[in-house]
């Protein structure tokens, strides 16, 4: 089971410091809507929040979703998701938003509340008619409508801006990451150094979702973590791919793909070979599949202008490409934990293309200054001919005489000669 899901807070009270924006909810809910005495006394203020719905914006892993959650079961309301695609086929919207409160109450909940999980995804694929249909939900719904965005202060957004309270979640401390870090390691029962937990939120800077994938990384098999151990995946280099494919792949944001290319340990040209190799691992459908390969294409193009023009500049777009351009693919279907990336074949076969094209060198040269014929002669013509005598049986002859002549040994070029 994944970490993040299990170590989710359930409550209002497990999540970490974002009191402001417990505060804005609870008070927006309370006054609008049917809550718990309880619950509105703890954590509602007098005063109501005056906005058709409430949009949480902030940077990935600290906590908008989970907060929404968390509302949902402190307040018994039964918590309904939509997504970009809900919205644009409209069928799913209507059944939710239409459907009475008096067949809720069958299952126990007291109401429903809509949330729309990162609606400045709706952007990326030129969809605006799901931004108005969004929109048009917030002003007819009669149920709390939440929306979560890591960032809606593109103008694009001001519509949606307008009719909600935004409320912006604070980012994450070090010293916050490695305290949620160290209470899993406990539960767990790892033992982590602190240093460890330091480094991990280090890197991962204020992504608690990030960081708590990380820990369940390093101790998958082991129930030990420090420093050193850190110290030495980041050294290896192959580890160290792994990781920057695992941020592209499950980044849920273009530019949270792209920002791996900005690091100054990033080796594009070594990128570019491993993501060529990882997408079918990654992708099963055909059509992610087309997509990813269309835009690792254009950057191949892209890097074949620039290694000719020298315009270095014009790099960063092929960079974008195959960061973001693979990441970001229409319909991207959830993807598993832990995916298990292949050392890139090609790497080997190169090695291997190598060999092979220094032996058939080696053939040429031999023949052609054993006949007196020109190396082109031998290429286009005289190997067809000694592998048409090969395949008509008279391999003896020809395979055990090159063979002494040029110190390879027969299978090698009976191999040369007869692909
Ligand atoms: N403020 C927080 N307090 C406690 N845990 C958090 C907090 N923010 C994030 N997490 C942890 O990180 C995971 C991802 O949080 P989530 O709410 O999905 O982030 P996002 O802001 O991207 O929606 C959660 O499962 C939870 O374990
Ligand atoms: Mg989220």
């Amino acid at each position: 089971m994944l970490w993040v899901e299990k170590y989710r807070p359930k409550s209002f009270d497990e999540v970490v410091n974002q009191e402001e924006a417990k505060e804005v909810l609870a008070s927006w809910i309370c006054h609008k809507f049917k809550a718990p005495r309880e619950f509105c006394s703890k954590w509602a203020k007098k005063r109501s929040v005056e906005a058709k719905a409430i949009l949480l914006a902030g940077p990935p892993g600290t906590g908008k979703t989970t907060l929404v959650h968390a509302l949902a079961r402190e307040i018994n309301y039964e918590l309904i998701e939509l997504n970009a695609s809900d919205v644009r086929t409209g069928e799913r919207v209507k059944q939710t938003v239409g459907r009475g409160i008096r067949e809720v109450s069958l299952f126990g909940y007291v109401g429903r509340m809509i949330l729309f999980d990162e609606v400045d995804g709706l952007h990326a694929r030129e969809d605006a008619g799901g931004l108005e249909a969004v929109i048009e939900i917030i002003e007819t719904a009669k149920i709390p409508v939440v929306m979560t965005a890591n960032n809606p202060y593109d103008s694009k957004f001001r519509p949606l801006r307008e009719i909600s309270h935004v409320v912006n979640l604070r980012e994450l401390s070090e010293k916050e990451v490695v305290a949620v870090l160290m209470k899993i390691c406990k539960t767990e029962r790892a033992q982590c150094e602190e240093e460890a937990l330091a480094a991990i939120a280090k890197s991962t800077a204020g992504d608690l979702r990030a960081a708590i994938n990380d820990l369940q990384m390093y101790l998958t098999g082991d129930r030990v973590l420090t420093l050193d151990k850190i110290r030495r995946d980041e050294r290896n280099p192959q580890m160290s791919m792994f990781k920057v494919l695992d941020k592209v792949y499950k980044a849920r944001w273009f530019s949270e793909a792209v920002k791996v290319s900005s690091s100054p340990s990033f080796d594009w040209e070594q990128y570019f070979t491993w993501v060529l190799e990882t997408i079918p691992t990654v992708y099963k459908d055909l059509e992610l599949l087309a997509e990813a390969y269309d835009n690792l294409s254009k950057a191949d193009m892209f890097i074949g202008v620039v290694k000719k023009t020298q315009e270095w500049e014009l790099l960063r777009y092929a960079l974008e490409l195959v960061t973001g351009g693979v990441s970001q693919v229409r319909n991207k279907p959830r993807l598993p934990p832990f995916i298990k990336y292949g050392f890139p074949q090609r790497f080997l076969t190169m090695s291997r293309l190598r060999e092979v094209r220094k032996r058939r060198e080696l053939l040429a040269r031999y023949l052609s200054t054993s006949l007196h014929v020109s190396r082109s002669v031998v290429n286009t013509e005289l190997v067809y001919v000694l592998s048409a005598l090969v395949k008509m049986g008279q391999e003896k002859i020809v395979l055990d005489k090159l063979s002494k002549a040029l110190g390879v040994n027969t299978l090698d070029i009976r191999d040369l000669l007869t692909k």
